[in-house]
């Protein structure tokens, strides 16, 4: 039933589902805002794994890529106190971020993961959650990051295995379903080197990367 069902912008018509999927990867308006909440919901377990990996500590800089609505930063915020950095394309996201990191340390730029205004080997820790099927390119995605990084800083990538996202009907529209092969190779083509750890009962799994000194 959800492929008749359409939502009207302007004279296109597109189904609920390619929506949903717009929406994740570049929220916008009052749609967005309740996408990212639903996924703030679905994803507690990756934001705790996440942290548990990243291990963030007093005077670290820590780097968000693709941090929507800001809530691993706030997670972190409250962990230490370290200097964030949060990135990402959606204007509306970082709006959001804006106001629930008011009083942080933080700071929020409106840019694609390959290309930060960031000065080379300026970052002690940067993570990204859910955002590599967004990324167009994975070889300048990892390159930026390990240009950013300090040697033997820590990168983790956190997403969803192809097989959880193609159990999701949204993720046919625009989703890059890259393996964990071709992620791992990429990462340490950039200079990573790379542990994986699987979570969520194996429904998805975190790219652990230590930028080679
Ligand atoms: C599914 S949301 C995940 C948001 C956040 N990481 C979380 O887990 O709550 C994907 C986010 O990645 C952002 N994004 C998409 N493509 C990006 C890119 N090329 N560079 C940086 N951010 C991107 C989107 O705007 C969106 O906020």
């Amino acid at each position: 039933m959800g492929q008749f069902v359409s939502v009207e912008r302007g004279k296109t018509r597109m189904s609920i589902n390619e929506y949903i999927a717009k929406q994740f990867a570049n929220p916008r308006g009052i749609g967005g805002r309740i996408v990212m909440a639903v996924m703030n919901r679905q994803n507690a377990q990756m934001y705790e794994e996440t942290e548990r990996l990243l291990r963030p500590r007093n005077d670290d800089i820590i780097l968000d890529i693709g941090c929507g609505n800001g809530i691993m930063l706030e997670r972190i915020a409250h962990a230490c106190d370290c200097h964030l950095i949060g990135t990402d394309i959606s204007e509306d996201a970082l709006e959001i971020a804006k106001r629930r990191l008011a009083g942080t340390n933080v700071e929020l730029l409106r840019c694609p993961v390959d290309d930060t205004p960031l000065e080379d080997a300026t970052v002690d820790k940067a993570l990204t959650i859910n955002t590599i099927y967004f990324w167009e390119d994975l070889a300048s995605g990892f390159e930026e990051i390990a240009r950013v990084l300090k040697p033997e800083g820590i990168f983790i990538s956190t997403h969803y295995t192809n097989r959880a996202l193609e159990s999701y009907s949204h993720t046919q529209f625009g989703y890059r379903m890259r393996t964990e092969q071709e992620v791992v190779s990429a990462a340490e083509i950039a200079g990573f080197t790379v542990q994986i750890k699987s979570i969520m009962d194996g429904r998805a799994y975190c790219v652990v990367g230590r930028r080679q000194a």
